[in-house]
């Protein structure tokens, strides 16, 4: 039998939620299926397998030699909604079948593996992405376990929930660790544009995020007159039109609203109050900040201007992280040598490398998508191109052993 990562994906990428389009929330039962499909695939590249208190499946792979150090890929298995099937799991697939190749070859690496799968990383149901990673390296704070989800049920309870275990202690301490390597697909348009089927990234935008609650008065939609109302919905959307007017003028930030709800909800009502999200990131963190005391400024003119009430409440907020350059380098060689050109770019999106970086040196190689298109069912990595990043991986993994030049 041969792992074909392209059919991996495919049948990974029917483990659901929600039947019609691909959703796998925290904990969630897709995720628990999807666990244990990947559990079997990394049994079957001759690793050790466990499923951590947070839902992190994790295999473990140990090198004949003593005292080995270990090197840690992976990438995660939780979706966006609706979401393409490559976000995340090609990042845990590919690289069990890169081992699943060395291990036909018969080669015997000099360093443990460990490839995790991640159990959340998106922030669908709790507004606060990397759950999984910061699970695994022991970083949830006391704040993050207190959010709770639209069913009003707190992180730290989804976890009691799922596992009777206490919250996991970190694996490795940093000296243990030779790196965290990512693939992912790079969901935007450089690779495509210069002709690349992979690349290198040399750093992750920094990214903050938010719930904003507007208050206003509920009232009759048909016998309020305009003057007397405070629409919290008219003040939540100019701000999400000024914030974007913001973004638009500023180069290289980017703001979104993600997500809002209405309330009472009902087309004959004034709505009184409105919750969104905002996302708001930047490759530097000064002009990230920069921007979010512009916006909160703004909410307060708004507020006042229309007599309503607003309220941020922060739910995640990481740095720009830099990937480590040696790291790089050595995944570069290998770029270098499977495509004869490497190319090194920023990542706008958010990776579990943002986390892992404080536990290891951390790379990261992507690989092209077609219209840089992601979050999005249409999401698409080609064959060849997958095959490109497994022989980078390969010869990455190589290269390391000291089995090649
Ligand atoms: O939102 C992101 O940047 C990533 O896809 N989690
Ligand atoms: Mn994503
Ligand atoms: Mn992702």
């Amino acid at each position: 039998m041969k792992l074909n990562l392209s059919s991996m994906l495919d049948e990974l990428g029917r483990v659901t939620d929600e039947p019609g389009r691909l959703t796998r929330t925290f904990l969630s039962p897709a995720m628990e299926r999807a666990v244990k499909l990947v559990g079997c695939w990394l049994q079957d590249a001759g690793m050790d397998v466990k499923v951590d208190p947070v839902g992190n499946v994790i295999g473990f792979r140990k090198s004949p030699k003593p005292g080995a150090k270990t090197l840690i890929l992976g990438s995660h298995l939780d979706t966006v909604r609706d979401a393409g099937r490559f976000d995340g799991p090609l990042g845990v697939l590919l690289p069990i079948v890169a081992l699943y190749e060395l291990n036909s070859r018969g080669i015997a690496l000099p360093f443990n593996i460990e490839i995790v799968g991640f159990s959340e990383e998106e922030g669908v149901r709790f507004a606060s992405a990397y759950l999984g990673s910061e699970g695994y390296t022991g970083r949830l704070k006391a704040g993050t376990l207190a959010l709770r989800d639209a069913a009003g049920i707190s992180v730290r309870d989804a976890i009691r929930q799922f596992s009777d275990q206490p919250l996991p202690k970190p694996r490795y301490r940093r000296r243990d660790v030779l790196g965290y390597v990512e693939v992912h697909i790079e969901q935007g348009p450089v690779l495509e544009r210069e002709n690349l089927a992979v690349g290198v990234v040399s750093a992750i935008a920094g990214q903050s995020r938010f719930k904003l609650t507007w208050t206003g008065k509920a009232g009759h939609a048909g016998t309020t007159p305009m003057a007397l109302r405070r629409d919290a919905f008219a003040g939540a959307a100019e701000f999400a039109l000024a914030a974007e007017q913001l973004a638009r003028r500023t180069a290289g930030l980017v703001a979104t609203v993600g997500s809002l709800t209405v309330a009472p909800g009902a087309a004959n009502v004034i709505p009184g109050q409105v919750v969104h999200t905002l996302d708001v990131r930047h490759a530097q963190d000064r002009v990230r900040r920069a921007a979010l005391l512009k916006l909160g400024r703004l909410t307060a003119q708004i507020a006042k201007k229309r007599g309503l009430k607003v309220a941020w409440q922060r739910t995640q907020d990481n740095g720009a992280t830099d990937c480590s350059p040696g790291l790089t380098a050595q995944l570069a060689r290998s770029v270098q040598a499977v495509q004869g050109r490497s190319l090194s770019l920023v990542s706008g999106a958010g990776h579990d490398g943002v986390v892992m970086s404080a536990l290891a040196p951390i790379a990261m190689l992507f690989v092209r998508c077609r219209d840089g298109l992601s979050h999005h069912p249409d999401e698409y990595a080609s064959p060849k191109d997958l095959r490109v990043a497994l022989k980078v991986m390969i010869d990455f993994l190589e290269k390391l052993a000291g089995r090649s030049g």
